[in-house]
């Protein structure tokens, strides 16, 4: 595909007046001819130290300013490209809707585009493809980007932030941001402020600024001066400020993001959500994400691994350069514990001045303990210290955790990792994190990996983007598995501001940074460059590019697999031919097989697994996406289907009126499947390497099928983390030898005395006898194919069910349901009773409405007031039902079928006692307290 680069009519540019006053007209055409070079920079500057300080990493979270404009149309003209307007906007078309032909923007207005490619240059392979930075300095006069501009009325913000989480929600018909996008305020161009104060000694460094990601098409000034940016708001990058940071002076950043309407198929959240860094390096030193380590040999006495480390000298004098890397155990914070445990002979390299090199370490490590996913394996993994030393003083040391593993891919049964057959019992997951909104917190995420671990997954797909480093390093200590990937869209679309229209100028930048960040993660074992693409659609073209894609990532990481995920793509197709591993979406079950779909004119197709093997004998095949079972959680509807999966409608699964899905977990979407149906093909294909579920979670937006609501129906958990019933379905699966028996639905069913009123067990046994107020409604035995056991013609009656869960003739568990009495006291759990007051901890409080009993009314609904004393704050509060618009941060929570959550952090640097009281009118409150230090 051929890159253009714009040219622009200079003297058209211009800037509007707006909220800030008239503006200059200028801004562009001053061209700074002392644009300096790092060469010129550092012939300067370069006074030789006798111990250089090593590399520096600074926490650059603290202490923003933000504003955002309240509306896109009032917003400045310091834009990266013009878009196409939006005419006829469909926000609620179905997941699996064919992508359409991408726009070209045809404009004269002034653009920064151009200023901005070069900032990923060092992501693009071929030296000749570099983009030039144009002369001047786009923006330099605009108030926003001055020092003295006078912030003070600004939002003081922390980074990770996400603007469009405390909503409120858009509600009603048509609103300007739809279900689509979780009826949040996402949508918008914003400003983010930082004034910091270099020391004077970093005149002798490279300053870089890394931001982890931000929500989107980021635009960085310092000083005034445009020093870069990236449009992708998934991508990690770094920007240089070298050449306009002013040490030993107070400097000024200033960040634009805009994030457009119509842009996604599911909340993006807005702003700066991940962490910034500043990175301070000496003019030679090992580039962003420049190491990567490959495991060479692993036995159980021995493992080699070898290190290319990327090293850029940008001194104006050759180099010569020794390289050194020692191996260390590592805590479980990722710190390195103990004396190194094995070093690498030292390397020699001359790297000519103004110019890149790569060195090679390698390394043995005797008695290896390996990375592998639990319960059968430790995921261990190494630290790496690789340091660079020039006239023998040291000046750079880098930091790689890594893993030591085999990973093997067999077509007839799947990934062997260390020699042992895992099958892959995965889940997809967004990048939001519920009412936390986008901006990344790791104790958020490793609450949802944990409740995933309990269940018996082992596996995540980033779903469709690259995620949070700290994700991987979570998955890496954790034992995950983790199909990485890079895009929902390539040059087709799926919205008409989408991805597709910055695709062309960034597909390269944006897989490298991907890989280079990543590839030393071992929890990672795939890369996947797309999902579900327009691509799959246009034969041999679209496999071209899928070729091009896959040859980058295999450029920057030659020992694993690359997939992409199709929904539609069969065998014969080109697609299908470019992957080292077939990925499907919903095709292995088949797609709207039911004769009701007769003569749709969406996809449909019968179940693939054996044609895909038949024609790929030679490839892996795992299922990307499975089941898009949808349900609200202790929402039970009546009538209950008979088949074992079903589509959803009015009176089938579905509540047009108060937008609900039914949780007898039997109701998927038009293309989806039950987890029955899912599990049972997989059960007919042993030689599936296994499954990732759509989804892990319940996520912001994409609510089908009821885009009146703010969140979707589709995770195993809701978008509290509450476990709905599937949860068991899973589990009974996923953890064979755990003893457990689920009972759905609740008994509290005053209004259908008499009534048909199914009940289905799930079970990890083989059989259960089910008894309704001590009478045996019979003992039912499992049969092939099938995962859950019914009762479907129990008429109800008040009092207990009760199932003995038996495996091999002999009692494996037992539970008890009992109808409630009515709402008399609330109870409070947390997650953990001790947090760390560093401003980012969280506790995760679950507060229940019970009977006198304590038993919880699973329809209760009672308002529940919360109250926080001590050095704490309450950050969000959710109770999981996809049609709650009352905003994150309120202290008063719905329950929603008998529960809710509340969300607390600790105030930084404080310790003692937090203390959370719930009242609700009525029931007697419930106390938490929670201790900070
Ligand atoms: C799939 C798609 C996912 C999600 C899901 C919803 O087709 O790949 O991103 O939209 O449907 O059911």
């Amino acid at each position: 595909m051929n890159r253009k680069v714009r040219t622009i009519n200079l003297s058209k540019l211009q800037v509007r007046p707006n909220a800030f006053g008239k503006l200059t007209t200028g801004w562009i055409v001053i061209y700074l001819s002392v644009f300096a070079s790092f060469n010129a920079l550092f012939a300067q500057n370069q006074t030789p130290q006798p111990r250089p300080k090593l590399r520096e990493r600074i926490s650059f979270n603290a202490n923003w300013k933000f504003y955002k404009y309240d509306s896109s149309s009032k917003a400045d003209d310091l834009i990266y490209n013009v878009r196409p307007i939006v005419n006829n906007y469909n926000g609620q078309k179905p997941a699996d809707a064919q992508p359409t032909t991408g726009e070209s923007i045809q404009t004269i207005q002034a653009i920064l585009k151009p200023w901005i490619l070069p900032t990923g240059n060092d992501y693009i392979n071929d030296p000749n493809k570099y983009y030039q930075r144009p002369a001047g300095f786009p923006g330099r006069d605009f108030p926003l980007v001055q020092a003295d501009f006078d912030d003070r009325n600004w939002d003081d913000v922390t980074l990770p932030h996400d603007w469009a989480i405390t909503g409120p929600f858009y509600q009603g018909n048509n609103p300007e941001v739809g279900g689509s996008l979780g009826r949040l305020p996402s949508p918008g161009v914003a400003w983010y402020r930082k004034k910091f104060y270099p020391p004077a000694e970093d005149a002798q460094k490279l300053i870089f600024l890394e931001i982890e990601g931000a929500m989107s098409y980021a635009m960085v000034w310092i000083n005034g001066k445009l020093a870069g940016g990236w449009p992708y708001g998934y991508t990690s990058w770094q920007v240089n400020l070298t050449p306009y940071i002013k040490p030993g002076q107070l400097n000024q950043l200033a960040i634009r993001l805009d994030n457009p309407n119509y842009s996604s198929r599911w909340y993006t959240g807005g702003g700066i959500y991940r962490n910034v860094w500043l990175i301070k390096t000496n003019p030679v030193h090992i580039a962003p994400w420049g190491t990567f380590i490959k495991t060479k040999k692993a036995t159980t006495s021995l493992a080699k691994v070898n290190l290319t480390i990327l090293i850029h000298n940008e001194s104006n004098q050759e180099a010569q350069i020794t390289t050194t890397t020692s191996i260390y155990q590592i805590n479980a914070t990722g710190e390195k514990t103990g004396k190194a445990i094995a070093r690498s002979r030292p390397t020699i390299t001359l790297i000519a001045a103004g110019s890149k090199t790569i060195a090679e370490n390698s390394v043995e490590i005797k008695n290896p303990r390996f990375w592998g996913p639990p319960p059968t394996q430790t995921p261990h993994c190494y630290l790496a210290v690789t340091t660079l030393y020039q006239n023998n003083i040291p000046i750079d040391s880098h930091e790689t955790r890594f893993g030591i593993r085999t990973l093997r891919y067999e077509p007839d049964s799947g990934l062997i990792i260390n020699n042992e057959l895992i099958k892959i019992k995965g889940v997809n997951l967004h990048h939001d994190l519920g009412a936390l909104g986008a901006a990344f917190n790791r104790r958020a995420a490793e609450r949802q990996l944990e409740l995933l671990r309990e269940m018996g997954c082992n596996a995540i797909r980033t779903a469709h983007n690259p995620p949070a480093p700290e994700l991987l390093e979570l998955t890496d200590r954790l034992g995950f598995l983790v199909m990485e990937e890079a895009f929902d869209m390539w040059v087709m679309q799926k919205n008409p501001h989408d991805f597709h229209l910055i695709f062309p100028d960034w597909y390269e930048q944006d897989l490298r940074a991907m890989v280079r960040r990543d590839r030393n993660c071992p929890s990672v074992i795939i890369w996947s460059i797309g999902n579900e693409v327009g691509e799959q659609y246009t034969g041999e073209e679209g496999a071209a590019l899928a070729r091009r894609l896959s040859a980058i990532i295999k450029e920057e990481d030659p020992t694993r697999p690359v997939t992409c995920a199709m929904n539609w793509a069969k065998p014969d197709m080109p697609l299908s031919q470019v992957l080292d591993v077939i990925s499907l979406n919903y095709q292995g079950e088949g797609i709207r097989q039911d004769p009701a779909f007769e003569g749709t004119d969406r996809i449909r197709t019968t179940p693939q697994y054996a044609a895909f093997h038949q024609k790929f004998p030679q490839k892996v095949i795992l299922s990307s996406e499975t089941a898009s079972t949808f349900s609200s959680r202790g929402v039970y509807l009546f009538p209950v289907t008979e088949k074992s999966s079903d589509f959803i409608r009015a009176e089938q699964g579905g509540d047009t009126q108060f937008h609900h899905v039914s949780a007898y977990e039997l109701y998927a979407a038009d293309f989806g499947a039950s987890p029955d149906k899912v599990f049972g093909a997989l059960e007919s294909h042993p030689f599936v390497a296994g499954q990732f579920v759509w989804s892990g979670f319940d996520y912001l937006g994409e609510p089908t099928p009821y885009y009146e609501a703010r969140s979707s129906y589709c995770g195993i958990f809701d978008l509290a983390g509450f476990k709905k019933d599937r949860f068991y379905l899973y589990q009974a699966e996923w953890r064979p030898d755990l003893p457990m028996v689920h009972i759905l639905p609740h008994w509290n069913w005053p209004e259908r005395i008499g009534l048909v009123t199914p009940v289905h067990v799930f079970t990890s046994g083989d059989e259960a006898e089910l008894f309704l107020n001590g009478k045996s409604l019979g003992r039912k035995t499992k049969r092939t194919l099938e995962y859950r056991l019914r009762w479907d013609d129990v008429r109800y009656e008040p009092g207990e069910l009760k199932a003995i869960a038996y495996k091999k003739g002999t009692k494996w568990a037992e539970e008890i349901i009992k109808t409630t009495g009515n709402p008399a006291q609330l109870q409070a759990t947390v997650d953990r009773g001790k947090i760390r007051a560093d401003g980012k901890d969280l506790a995760f409080i679950t507060l229940k409405v019970t009977d006198k009993a304590g038993l919880t009314v699973p329809t209760a609904t009672n308002l529940i007031e919360l109250d926080i004393e001590g050095p704490g704050e309450i950050v969000a509060t959710d109770n999981g039902d996809p049609t709650d618009f009352t905003p994150f941060p309120a202290r008063q929570r719905q329950a929603f079928n008998g529960l809710a959550l509340a969300i607390v952090r600790a105030k930084p640097g404080a310790s003692g006692r937090i203390v959370v009281t719930a009242h609700s009118s009525g029931l007697e409150k419930a106390q938490i307290i929670i201790e900070t230090h």
